[in-house]
């Protein structure tokens, strides 16, 4: 077993997700002053320790994935934040992506960027104590869309980081979002995403990954937010699975799902419907953001100073998600 295989392993073993506690500073400033909280430096991080000093994590985060603002940052007393999620028995990553931006050729799409120094940014964070990255492609449908550009030019930068990313002897995570916004169908969602995957993992075998050193993190089969044909759980469950058994090699040995703007509920029933069915060697865990901080963030909101309440709620929903990541969830365990 390589080191990246073994490190890809431990983060997802038992159950055990991510948590993606990595939005730019842009990001958590909306998240922060949709609940009314000034975004300072201190407010993020006072947030962000809060979570990560919680008492599940060591059962249910297997990593966490820092933003660069925050893997800098000490807690009040001093630590460093890789510091603290070692002691919280979780392994610490890093966002390594300098964000989406709009593609020329197709201004309506987007490219990330990131990747013009990125070796030197890598070693610094390997330093910092990082032991994975993570980069995001960002793809939107629409009667045009995802164009051939996109989908070539999004999977060519993530095969590249992913190359750079294990040299630096860390595990990346390959994020390829094809967004829920829109009216699409969930069929239409199926095909693109299973396009969008096939392409990342043409170019990462151009670039020589070590496909037993990665982590694939990818949307869940959805309508459109906008459709008037939903699906349902089971049906959403079962063309997941369908799209990752059609799309991803066998060497892969985990899939960590993005939330995506699914509610907490909704993203926790549909993983554990997906672990039910799922008849592939692949572990499929959860590595969510807003899926797991939303509560946490709103009960924090009314009062920075409640500590143990805010854990309280983030706890629970990191027990949920990680009997989801067993298919062990069940409706009533919301209410106890
Ligand atoms: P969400 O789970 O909120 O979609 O965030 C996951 C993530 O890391 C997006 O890049």
């Amino acid at each position: 077993m390589s080191e990246l295989n073994k490190i890809a392993l431990k983060i997802l073993e038992n159950g055990k997700g991510i948590l993606a506690a990595d939005e730019s500073t842009g990001t958590m400033t909306k998240r922060l002053e949709s609940v009314n909280v000034q975004s300072t430096p201190e407010n993020r991080i006072l947030f962000r320790q809060t979570l990560f000093s919680a008492k599940e994590m060591s059962k249910c985060i297997g990593g966490v994935i820092l933003y660069d603002e925050t893997i800098k940052q000490k807690t009040i007393d001093g630590k460093s934040i890789p510091e603290l999620l070692t002691e919280s028995g979780s392994i610490s990553g890093i966002k390594v992506d300098t964000g989406a931006k709009k593609m020329s050729g197709s201004p309506e799409e987007k490219i990330t960027e990131g990747l013009d120094g990125l070796r030197e940014r890598l070693i610094e964070y390997f330093n910092l104590g990082a032991k994975f990255t993570k980069w995001r492609g960002v793809y939107n449908i629409s009667k045009d869309y995802p164009s051939k550009l996109s989908i070539h030019s999004n999977a060519h930068a993530l095969a590249r980081y992913a190359a750079l990313a294990q040299e630096c002897k860390m595990v990346p995570i390959v994020e390829p979002e094809v967004l829920m916004d829109g009216d699409h169908s969930a069929n239409e969602c199926f095909d693109k995403t299973s396009e969008v995957i096939k392409k990342c993992f043409e170019e990462l075998n151009i670039h020589k990954v070590d496909l037993t050193g990665i982590i694939l993190k990818p949307n869940m089969i959805l309508a459109g937010t906008k459709s008037k044909n939903q699906i349902s759980n089971e049906e959403t469950a079962k063309l997941t699975i369908k799209c990752l058994r059609e799309s991803v090699p066998n060497d892969v040995p985990g899939i960590a799902f993005l939330s995506g703007g699914q509610t907490e509920i909704q993203a926790t029933e549909n993983l554990n419907l997906i672990n039910k069915f799922n008849d592939t060697k692949f572990i499929m865990s959860y590595s969510y953001g807003r899926a797991l901080q939303q509560g946490a963030l709103k009960h924090w909101s009314k009062n920075i100073e409640d500590v143990q309440g805010t854990q309280k709620v983030f706890d629970h929903r990191a027990k949920m998600c990680t009997l989801a990541a067993q298919g062990k969830w069940s409706k009533e365990f919301e209410n106890i």
